[in-house]
């Protein structure tokens, strides 16, 4: 039976607006390496978000519901005083492309300052994921585009249903007849 190499407490802080395959694979593969992966949704976004948390934690908990130390959870204020109140001593985070890299350096250093304690420990994101987004799968999804294989399946349905009507018709319908856009 393979051991782990360490019983520490991670957190892998993000939006999660909807959890993508790509994060699905960091999850993965973090909950392999740590004693136990907290997949904590960030509660006070200024962006505004398509799923409410809530919607978003129950589709993140349904997502990993067979990994057995991989747990869901949210928070507010900083992520350095959450980390440190679940007794975590490592934030994950994962890198796509070298576009990441500033903001994640920055992140990570700054949350280094606030609590030198924990660390920030970056795995590269999959191959075959690198370039999904939460961003660009919604707007392939608004547009009519096929999502099928970026999402895992249950949040395909949920997106689906949220965004019901791709907009790249409407705004056809809408130049086509100006009623439509009323
Ligand atoms: O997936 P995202 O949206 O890039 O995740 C960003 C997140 C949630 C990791 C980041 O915004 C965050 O940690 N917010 C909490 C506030 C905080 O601690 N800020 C100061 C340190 S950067």
């Amino acid at each position: 039976m393979a051991t782990k190499p360490t019983s520490a407490v991670a957190i892998y802080p993000g939006s999660f607006d909807p959890l993508t395959n790509g994060h699905l694979d960091l999850i993965e593969r973090g909950g392999r390496l740590f004693g136990r992966l907290v997949v904590a949704i960030l509660r006070n976004d200024t962006k505004q978000p398509l799923f409410s948390v809530e919607e978003r934690m129950e589709m993140a908990r349904e997502v990993v519901k067979d990994l057995d130390n991989v747990e869901v959870d949210c928070f507010d204020g900083l992520l350095v005083d959450y980390a440190t109140a679940r007794g975590a001593t490592a934030i994950l985070r994962g890198v796509r492309a070298i576009s990441d890299y500033e903001y994640e350096w920055q992140m990570a250093l700054m949350n280094r300052r606030l609590c030198p304690q924990i660390e920030t420990v970056f795995l590269m994101a999959g191959e075959a994921h690198s370039f999904i987004s939460s961003r660009l799968v919604k707007e392939v999804i608004r547009l009519g585009g096929n999502i099928s294989g970026l999402v895992p399946s249950m949040v395909e349905a949920q997106l689906r249903a949220r965004v019901a009507k791709p907009q790249a018709i409407r705004n056809v319908k809408s130049k086509n007849n100006p009623k439509d856009s009323q």
